[in-house]
């Protein structure tokens, strides 16, 4: 089979499409798909770069990709409720227990596959679980319910679109930050208040919010401290969590590490069949375009999210 695989760490020129790759196999805990498509992420460049090494080595070769929609080969011979030919999405990564999934075929954890909602595409499928799964653990978190007030710093983007969602299916009021050109698209996903961060400094006129997810970092992560009511709630997925602003603001700032497992795939797939989450998929590359996709998602300003497909 094929697979996108590094020998070592670097920029997208240590990645390589190898033409006769073993299959993985499945075996008790796992089962074996064969992968129509598999979404890219933020943490598909960290792994590739070796951000994560210190924490979390790659055994090399390593097959990258995290997210993954396809068709199961092979069910888990110790249970799992699974059986050839269902149509499910999760994740794979090779840093927890998968195979990778920029491959035809992928060992996936039971753990973390679901079967997917019949009203959606492969293509669709895979952009969802580790951004899906990303928000929707932190609005949980932060008890995010009818009335709440969120705010989204970094509305347009993968984790942000499927927020804004999220957050408007649970019954809150949603502002967003992102850039002008994106205030349409965000708009269109259910965001009430719409901020340009690249013109408007925060807080400006956002304040007295409940809950802040931010999805961007840096200066931004800081300024969105300023949006809070007292006693509200702030988690980074792009940050440090700051003690200090933290104690400055009389709020609580939280950090997080997704989970993803088949429960919370199950509750996003049941939003989408409810109609309440739609997935932007801004562009799709082949699996030998691995490359450009990865150009295409490190340069940003992608409305939604960047997609393979692997079976077409
Ligand atoms: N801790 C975990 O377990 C975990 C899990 C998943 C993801 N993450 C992290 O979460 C972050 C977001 O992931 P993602 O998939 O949503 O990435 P993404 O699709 O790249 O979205 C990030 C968004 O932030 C926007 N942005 C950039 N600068 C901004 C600013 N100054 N103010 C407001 N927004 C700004 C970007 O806009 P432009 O593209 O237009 O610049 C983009 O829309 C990444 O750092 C990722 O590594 C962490």
């Amino acid at each position: 089979m094929r697979a996108a695989r590094i020998a070592q760490y670097g920029d997208v020129s240590v990645v390589a499409v190898e033409k006769d790759i073993p299959r993985p196999q499945a075996g008790p805990g796992k089962v074996l798909v064969e992968v129509h498509a598999a979404g890219l992420n933020p943490a598909d460049s960290a792994i590739r770069n070796g951000y994560m090494h210190q924490a979390a080595p790659l055994a090399f070769p390593a097959t990258l990709g995290i997210d993954f929609a396809g068709v199961v080969v092979t069910a888990d011979p110790s249970g799992g409720g699974l059986a050839a030919g269902d149509r499910v999405f999760g994740t794979a990564s090779a840093l927890s227990g998968g195979s990778g999934t920029f491959a035809d075929f992928a060992a996936v954890p039971s753990t973390t596959v679901a079967k997917l909602p019949g009203r959606l595409s492969f293509a669709e499928a895979a952009a969802l679980p580790l951004a899906g799964i990303s928000a929707l653990q932190a609005l949980e978190t932060m008890k995010v319910g009818e009335g709440s007030r969120v705010f989204i710093n970094g509305g347009a983007g993968g984790i942000g679109s499927f927020g804004i969602q999220i957050a408007k299916a649970l019954g809150a009021h949603v502002a967003v930050s992102c850039r002008g050109p994106a205030a349409g698209y965000v708009k269109s996903l259910g965001a009430d208040e719409v901020v340009d961060f690249e013109t408007t400094p925060l807080p400006g006129a956002l304040r007295d919010f409940d809950a802040v997810l931010d999805t961007a970092g840096g200066d931004s992560y800081k300024a969105a401290f300023g949006v809070l009511r007292g006693g509200g709630t702030i988690i980074t997925l792009a940050a440090m969590p700051d003690a200090e602003l933290a104690s400055k603001h009389g709020v609580t700032a939280q950090g997080q590490t997704t989970q993803a497992t088949t429960e919370r795939l199950d509750r996003l797939a049941a939003l989408v069949a409810a109609g309440k989450i739609m997935i932007h998929v801004a562009r799709s590359f082949t699996l030998d375009g691995i490359k450009d996709a990865f150009a295409a998602r490190e340069a940003g300003k992608v409305n939604g999210k960047i997609v393979l497909k692997i079976r077409t």
